[in-house]
């Protein structure tokens, strides 16, 4: 049964996850790009000198935008995904180069972007779900050094749903030539670890990364071969250009309903006719250029977007074995500050790869409640009650992993009302 629903998944999801949600040509581009923006920067400093402080991550900011003109200054520069932008590695190393202190650890700087619609749910609940959900995200990103933007206007007044989170990934890109990543995450899924970082050093030669399995995709033809919810995506030229010939098969084309067709007859297991971004996703890997297929990454090494019916029944015997194993580890039985965090993740995970696999699975990175919709609280196939009690634990098992930096813990994954104190144990 639930494979059924998963397959119709874009179809119902459509209307509410809504997971809405100049050119200074100097020289071309080197690769690898960053090795070499910092000598770069250290050689030709730019003429103005901002002033500087220090933020709150020890970075160094400088708030003056040196006079120099950049691609801000580009009377053509669009933000939508309608007008091309080109030349862009070069305009974005450009603005690099005028602003050094974010030059320094652009390399794997990420912005988490996510989304949901600019109208109130449908669902009584849904805008709680959603508040939820929202805050998962902001304590991953507090905690691990990201950004975060979350959205939810609709930059195309076309592109709605699904569709919706492409204009905004293009626009952040252009926002946001400080990162070397744009980490866009569905409105419904939960980051259900909070010391996880995508591993961008095994993605060094690839400009977007998906959840998937090269099986489903090449040899079933399948169009849940990936989860198009979740992805990280390189802010280069590369990624403008894919953005664009994937948009081109969205509902604010003339062609939408062609593509509706033509994908409906290449994937076997799509059902209907309309064009999701899922489906034109992994047509693009079956059919598209083969530019494109050689620079996307299909993850399964790790949980980039796990299907929540496998997981949330085993969230409570996970977090158990979580906690006795960090049990064992002297310096986490004492209180500590949450900005020093991850040092102490780093010794759990070492206690866990010394322990051997006898503890249990690691933790998913992402819990992806597809299917579920808390905002509409429309989910053919699944009950009230799975959903529900599915995203709350997930939400809470997420959120014990915050509220221990903070003394406190929930008992019951599925009463997020109980709270208890934690007691420490205070070595001598
Ligand atoms: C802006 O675009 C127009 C039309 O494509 C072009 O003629 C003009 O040179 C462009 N301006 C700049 C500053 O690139
Ligand atoms: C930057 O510092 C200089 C020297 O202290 C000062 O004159 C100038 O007003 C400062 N600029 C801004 C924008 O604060
Ligand atoms: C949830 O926890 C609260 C506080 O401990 C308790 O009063 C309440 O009865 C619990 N609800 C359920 C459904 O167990």
């Amino acid at each position: 049964m639930a494979k059924t629903i998963v397959q119709t998944k874009p179809i119902f999801i459509g209307g509410a996850t809504v997971a809405l949600l100049m050119v200074w040509t100097l020289w071309p581009w080197p690769r690898p790009l960053f090795p070499t923006m910092f000598q770069v920067t250290k050689s030709k400093l730019t003429p103005a000198t901002p002033n500087c402080t220090t933020d709150a991550h020890g970075v160094n900011i400088c708030h003056d935008d040196p006079l120099n003109p950049t691609f801000y200054d580009d009377p053509n520069l669009s933000y939508t995904i309608e007008i091309p932008i080109k030349d862009w590695d070069v305009k974005r190393r450009d603005w690099l180069e005028h602003h050094p202190s974010y030059a320094a650890g652009a390399g794997d700087r990420v912005v988490v972007l996510s989304g949901s619609q600019p109208w109130p749910c449908k669902n009584p609940i849904g805008d709680h779900l959603l508040l939820r959900l929202f805050k998962n995200k902001v304590d991953y990103c507090r905690i691990n050094g990201y950004d975060l933007f979350y959205n939810n206007a609709m930059l195309h007044p076309k592109m709605a749903s699904y569709w919706a989170k492409i204009p905004i990934v293009r626009a952040a890109m252009v926002a946001h030539p400080e990162a070397e990543w744009i980490f866009w995450v569905d409105s419904d899924a939960v980051f259900t670890d909070m010391d996880f970082k995508p591993p961008l050093e095994r993605y060094k030669n690839h400009n977007l990364v998906v959840d998937g399995w090269p099986n489903l995709i090449y040899e079933k033809k399948s169009w849940i071969g990936v989860n198009a919810g979740v992805f990280l995506i390189r802010n280069c030229q590369w990624s403008m250009d894919f953005l664009e010939v994937w948009a081109g098969m969205g509902p604010q084309t003339p062609n939408y309903e062609k593509w509706g067709q033509i994908l409906t007859s290449t994937l076997k297991d799509k059902m209907y006719p309309v064009s999701d971004d899922q489906s034109a996703l992994v047509y693009l890997l079956l059919k598209g250029k083969y530019k494109w297929r050689k620079k996307i990454y299909i993850e399964n090494k790790y949980t980039l977007s796990g299907y929540w019916a496998g997981i949330v029944d085993s969230l409570t015997k996970m977090e158990e074995s979580y906690l006795r194993r960090a049990k064992g580890v002297r310096e986490l039985r004492r209180p500590h500050a949450e900005v020093v965090r991850e040092y102490y993740a780093a010794a759990v995970r070492e206690a866990i790869v010394k322990e051997g696999d006898g503890g249990g699975a690691p933790r998913p990175f992402i819990t992806h409640f597809t299917g579920c919709q808390p905002c509409s609280g429309n989910h053919p196939g699944y009950t009230d009650e799975a959903c529900w009690n599915g995203i709350e634990k997930a939400i809470n098992f997420a959120d014990n992993q915050v509220l221990r930096n903070y003394g406190f813990a929930r008992p019951d994954l599925l009463n997020s009302s109980s709270l208890s104190p934690l007691s420490f144990d205070f070595p001598s």
